[in-house]
């Protein structure tokens, strides 16, 4: 059915990743061999999506082992090297939770490590397609709509964020496997337009409809009575349901919650925190000020100078009380009527 491609995969010797700052216009691969390189390619986006990045990072624990065998690093230096590599991106808490999961087999041996990185994977996988359902399930029995649906997303959730069909975009293309999408309005995701550039790839490759827009039209979308539901993804989910999520997200939940629209955030449960209490404790990534104030491609976006400056947090958090459903492996919890991770996850 779907042509989901492989965003991460090891090749044996290598950690083999899509290059997903070159797409849309090419598709090409990586082929990462030390920890340097892949977390310079975590920094720059290369792999990203919170799922992939945990992915990436267990694999990489096994590149520093095989590494530290290689140029004889004393313990110290392989310890450096994973907590460097944890930390490459403070948000995402899949990336954390990953490397300590693969850096805990260390004692065993590069083949432990690796087959803690490959269970990683195949979770990932398996949960992506059980929130699929279980999302989809969720949405059709709240919207009860006898045609099929127009619903709205933000940032990248698919298959390159992911080791599977993805969180939100799983859903999604769960939706249209059954035949019962009618649209997907993709916010162009400023400002490294992971919406423009991935998300439309990803759907067009599956033939499934949908219209890029800015990401300020969104609000406007969803009162408007444009769409039927907002899906989202998630980077780090605490003990209450507050939700991060790639910058605009908390934007689309208010107009949401404003218009009565279903907004639904899936996420596995790698993705859930639950030793952070409230969102106002998740660290947000700072990104550099040239994302914002240079166009992808070329070009200016503000006056250029020695004055201008920009304000680039790559993540916003969205209360959980914004928050209709949140769908993972295990199921969905209504956030917003009370059913909270914290106790239902624990
Ligand atoms: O900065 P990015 O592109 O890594 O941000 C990704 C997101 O915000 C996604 O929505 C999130 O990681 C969920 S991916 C299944």
């Amino acid at each position: 059915m779907s042509h989901e491609p492989r965003a991460v995969s090891w090749t044996g010797t290598a950690l083999s990743l899509i290059d997903q700052t070159a797409l849309p216009q090419t598709l090409r691969r990586l082929d990462i061999r030390d920890v340097d390189a892949l977390i310079d390619a975590i920094v720059r986006l290369a792999v990203r999506g919170a799922p992939a990045i945990g992915a990436a990072g267990a694999y990489g624990v096994a590149l520093a082992v095989a590494q530290a065998r290689r140029e004889n690093w004393t313990d110290g230096r392989l310890a450096d090297a994973v907590a460097r590599l944890r930390a490459a991106r403070p948000t995402a808490v899949n990336l954390a939770v990953c490397v300590d999961r693969a850096a805990g087999r260390i004692p065993e041996g590069l083949d432990a490590v690796l087959a803690e990185a490959d269970a990683i994977t195949r979770q990932d996988l398996a949960a992506n397609r059980a929130m699929a359902e279980a999302g989809a399930d969720w949405l059709l029995k709240r919207v009860a709509a006898d045609r099929p649906l127009r619903v709205l997303t933000h940032c990248n959730t698919g298959a390159l964020a992911t080791a599977g069909i993805g969180t939100a975009l799983g859903v999604i293309r769960e939706l249209h496997g059954r035949g019962l999408i009618e649209t997907v309005y993709v916010d162009e995701t400023r400002p490294l337009l992971q919406g423009a550039r991935l998300t439309a790839w990803e759907l067009a490759q599956e033939g499934i409809a949908h219209k890029v827009q800015a990401d300020a039209a969104a609000a406007a979308t969803v009162v408007g009575g444009l769409v039927d539901a907002a899906i989202v993804g998630a980077d780090r989910i605490t003990r209450n349901g507050d939700t991060a999520n790639k910058t605009g997200t908390l934007g689309i939940a208010l107009a949401c919650a404003h218009a009565g629209v279903p907004f639904m955030v899936a996420a596995p449960v790698s993705t859930v925190d639950l030793t952070t209490a409230t969102g106002a404790s998740i660290p947000i990534e700072q990104r550099g000020e040239e994302e914002v104030l240079n166009l992808i491609g070329g070009g200016i976006t503000a006056p250029d100078g020695t004055r201008t400056r920009a304000h680039n947090p790559a993540f916003d958090v969205t209360p959980g009380t914004l928050i209709t459903a949140l769908v993972s492996e295990r199921g969905v919890l209504e956030v917003s009527s009370g059913q909270l991770p914290g106790d239902h996850w624990s």
